[in-house]
């Protein structure tokens, strides 16, 4: 579809770095169908990335998510979730290519300053999440 799920992590949130990134993701030419700032509980956090249980930095990846406020976001634009992929770069910042978010934003392999959804199926499931029909605009 056309669109896509994202959220700024505690690292980026807590930098006062969500105007930049915001403004990056505009000028990238999506636009943003819903936003606002909140906090997982870790418990929350735990069910958002349910996908990674099994994974030895589940625990921290938890910790770390419900450790400070996040910006999710619903955004829209063709080719919405790998287009965005690209924006980000890759999840280690010190292999993001330069110019990506995650390059110019993020401090570590697990504060990477944002999240994307990595499939069309996976970007409803984590919009609804976060917002409901009447938030999506
Ligand atoms: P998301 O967009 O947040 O889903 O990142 P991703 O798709 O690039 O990576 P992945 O889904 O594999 O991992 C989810 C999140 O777990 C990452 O964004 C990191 O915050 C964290 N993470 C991934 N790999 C590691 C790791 O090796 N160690 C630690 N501590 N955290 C990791
Ligand atoms: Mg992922």
């Amino acid at each position: 579809t056309n669109r896509t799920f994202t959220m700024i992590k505690p690292d980026a949130t807590g930098a006062n770095n969500v105007g930049a990134i915001t403004k990056m993701i505009e000028e990238a030419g999506f636009r943003i169908i819903a936003m606002k700032k909140t906090a997982l509980s870790k418990e929350l956090a735990g069910k958002f990335y349910a996908i990674h249980k099994e994974r030895p930095f589940y625990n921290d990846l938890c910790a770390y998510m419900s450790s400070g406020a996040i910006v999710p976001m619903i955004l829209e634009k063709d080719n919405a979730v790998e287009d965005f992929r690209k924006l980000i770069g890759a999840t280690d910042p010190a292999k993001a290519a330069p110019g990506t978010i995650r390059n110019l934003f993020a401090k570590s392999i697990e504060a990477n300053a944002i999240h994307g959804s990595d499939s069309d199926e996976n970007a409803a499931i984590e919009g609804a999440f976060f917002f409901s029909q009447f938030e999506q605009f």
